[in-house]
């Protein structure tokens, strides 16, 4: 196939050129998911020139140092959905420069297509191809489909340094407003349900950008023995569920949230004996690649594939051998309740901290700063088969609890979580009440420093508190994070 039609290469201009078509106050939905597939040269020349500023930017997903580092720098950016990773845009938000509002994956796209928000005026695409037909993406799906079909126009980067191969290897559906919504018929992970391009008239293509610059490699940090214990614990878990019967032998498809931890426990499923797997998630990360040759997984169904630069060197290369192993889905469909509970997936994420009644902080560091958003983790957390929370139970050398008395900021709450697993033990908090889950929690899961200041706080709400449902002392419940604040620890000295 040739990378872009021969009726198409007119549109072909610079990147100063092409972002010239973006004014002021416009509203950019922008290809890319955890910084993998999104256009680069474009928002360079418009942190270059400067002359439009109050953009909002609407991505699926993480984009990279282009967009959420340099644009942000030169204070382009007014507002920013939905996830993010990059620390400009980190600091932007929580010193109140960008007004971010966080998103469900899977309904940020639904948002756009029911136009409830603002207006998307330029669709910003990375692609490996385009033709009359439409717009091949790099190794990605996100929200680009959303944005090319909602936007006035669409500014294309094609970026010659991506294989071939990826073209084809993306299936798009569109799953249309209610009440005229169409069932999604993905009844496995490797179903196809529409088109390996994103439908995209001939006119509507104001500018081609052709580019050669990769993304930016995944950085994972490396496995410690409290991630290798963690990854054994949900092997543990897993295999007492086939015993019992509540687990078929290969269970799955499993969903692994982003994060070293999430990376660290996956590459822990080989060693538990583990064989033909399948995932039906949101980001494929470095281990699941390995897995894939090891024949760990069979299949992998993901919005993104994000590798770090030796393992993307190993997918690019054979690009033939996954190509049928990897479908890349528009984030809609990834994350999709719909799918999710019909396939019985597994759900794998990472928390900021729990508390001993079960619900999650994904979000916010210490309740009011920002990290990275909610991702996926509440389309699967909601709608898995099984809802796993797995975190090291101690943060920043010990100084802080990963379980706490009350989180400060909930993400997922206690009807969602089912499961969580730290390097310490399991608690399985399916059919408990929250002070059966409060033992469990304390005994299983927290850090021998902590459990004794847990159980005093614990015992002493149950005493004192009106309700005895979920015991809490209000004036005490976030003393923890205040101390923290205050003196670097969460131990009483
Ligand atoms: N309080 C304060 N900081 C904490 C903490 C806590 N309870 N727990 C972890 N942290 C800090 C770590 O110290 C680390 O900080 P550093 O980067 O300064 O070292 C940082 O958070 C990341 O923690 P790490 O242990 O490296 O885990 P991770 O890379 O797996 O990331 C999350 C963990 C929670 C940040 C990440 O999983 C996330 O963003 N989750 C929300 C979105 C999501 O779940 N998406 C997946 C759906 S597909």
């Amino acid at each position: 196939m040739e990378r872009i039609s021969a009726s198409l290469k007119g549109k072909i201009m610079s990147a100063g050129e092409a972002a010239l078509l973006i004014k002021s106050g416009m509203t950019i939905g922008v290809s890319g998911f955890t910084s993998v597939g999104y256009p680069k040269a474009v928002p360079l020349a418009l942190a270059a020139s400067g002359h439009a500023r109050e953009l909002t930017i609407c991505v699926g997903a993480a984009v990279g140092e282009e967009i959420d580092g340099a644009m942000v720098r030169a204070g382009l950016i007014k507002r920013r959905y939905a996830h993010q990773s990059h620390k400009d845009m980190r600091d932007a938000i929580n010193n109140g420069s960008v007004a971010y509002s966080d998103v469900h994956i899977s309904q940020l796209p639904m948002n756009m297509n029911q136009r409830t928000g603002p207006k998307i005026d330029v669709a910003l695409i990375e692609c490996s191809a385009i033709t009359e037909q439409g717009l091949y993406p790099a190794a990605s799906g996100g929200s680009a489909d959303a944005a090319v079909y909602n936007a006035d126009m669409v500014i294309a980067e094609l970026n010659l340094s991506l294989p071939e191969g990826l073209a084809g290897m993306h299936d798009f559906f569109r799953v249309g407003l209610p009440p005229h919504a169409r069932i999604i018929p993905i009844t496995k992970p490797d179903d196809r349900a529409g088109t390996p391009f994103i439908p995209c008239p001939p006119e509507k293509i104001a500018a081609i950008v052709l580019t050669d610059k990769p993304d930016p490699p995944q950085k994972f940090k490396p496995i410690t023995p409290e991630t290798e214990k963690i990854g054994e614990n949900v092997v543990k878990f897993l295999r007492q569920e086939i015993v019992a019967g509540r687990l078929p032998e290969n269970p799955g498809p499993i969903q692994s949230g982003v994060g070293s931890v999430g990376n660290a426990v996956l590459g822990c499923l080989a060693k538990g004996g583990f064989r033909g797997l399948s995932m039906y998630t949101e980001v494929m990360q470095d281990s699941a690649l390995t897995l894939l040759e090891q024949g760990v997984f069979d299949f992998i169904s993901a919005s993104s594939v994000a590798l770090a630069e030796e393992n993307r060197r190993r997918f690019y290369g054979n690009i033939d051998f996954f190509r049928n192993k990897i479908i890349i889905r528009p984030q809609e469909i990834s994350n999709h309740p719909e799918v999710v509970r019909r396939l019985g997936v597994i759900a794998l994420n990472t928390p900021i901290e729990v508390d001993i009644y079960g619900n999650v902080n994904s979000t916010h560091i210490m309740g009011t700063k920002m990290m990275n958003g909610i991702g996926g983790s509440g389309d699967f957390a909601r709608n898995a088969r099984i809802c796993i929370f797995a975190t090291e139970s101690v943060a920043k050398g010990g100084e802080i609890s990963c379980i706490v008395p009350m989180v400060s900021h909930v993400d997922q709450t206690e009807h969602d979580v089912q499961v969580v697993i730290t390097e310490q033990g399991i608690a399985d908090l399916r059919w408990k009440s929250p002070r059966e889950r409060a033992e469990l929690l304390i005994e299983n899961c927290a850090h021998p420093d902590y459990r004794p200041m847990l159980r005093e706080y614990y015992e002493h709400a149950l005493r004192t508190a009106a309700g005895k449902h979920s015991p809490h002392d209000l004036e005490q419940a976030l003393s923890w994070h205040t101390r923290f604040l205050e003196t670097g620890s969460m131990k009483e000295k």
